[in-house]
């Protein structure tokens, strides 16, 4: 399923590591694209390293206007609030769509509009935790269970073990 998450909130010089960690998840668990509501190149540089080393055609992206981004959006429009409907009342009707999705987490403070803007307002739980954890959920949902076996055909490949690392492939980091 192709899906693009939309990141509100992020406050440059503060949210580094949350923002990198919803882009990295993001396209660990199947999404192709993070558009980024702030230009932050720390989280563009960090998440460019890892596509180059780990594989996948995932990218990130600024955009000046995240109200166009949700306006001009071709598919379904998802929004991940815990005042949502549940995930799992929802998620069934969302894949049967066959549309592409937008996902659209947010920071501390989301703005009221973002909620008439979309298709869905989803929860996952009625509960606050994390942005990174209701995208990886809805991900999942979307993928049903799937996007835990995409091969990404990067440079560098897990060999899963019982106990210890296994690496297969070369890298060199460019920043190293
Ligand atoms: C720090 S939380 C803020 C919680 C927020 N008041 C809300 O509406 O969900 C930042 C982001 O995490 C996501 N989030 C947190 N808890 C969630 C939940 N239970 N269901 C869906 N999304 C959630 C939302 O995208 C939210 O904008």
């Amino acid at each position: 399923m192709e899906v693009t998450v939309l990141r509100l909130g992020h406050r440059v010089g503060r949210d580094k590591r949350l923002s990198t960690h919803v882009c990295l998840t993001a396209r660990a668990f199947g999404a192709g694209k993070v558009i980024m509501d702030a230009r932050d190149p720390r989280v563009e540089e960090s998440v460019k390293e890892v596509v180059a080393a780990w594989g996948g055609g995932f990218t990130v992206e600024y955009a000046e206007s995240w109200k166009s981004v949700i306006k001009n959006f071709v598919g379904v429009k998802v929004h991940l609030t815990m005042y949502g409907l549940p995930l799992d009342d929802v998620a069934a009707e969302i894949r049967d769509a066959k549309k592409p999705v937008l996902a659209i987490v947010g920071g501390p403070k989301v703005p009221s509009e973002v909620y008439h803007m979309v298709d869905y307002n989803v929860a996952v739980g009625s509960q606050p935790h994390s942005e990174v954890a209701a995208l990886s959920l809805l991900l999942d949902r979307l993928n049903q269970g799937e996007e835990l076996g995409l091969d990404f055909k990067g440079s560098l490949t897990i060999i899963p073990q019982a106990c210890g690392k296994k690496v297969a492939g070369t890298y060199r980091s460019k920043s190293k």
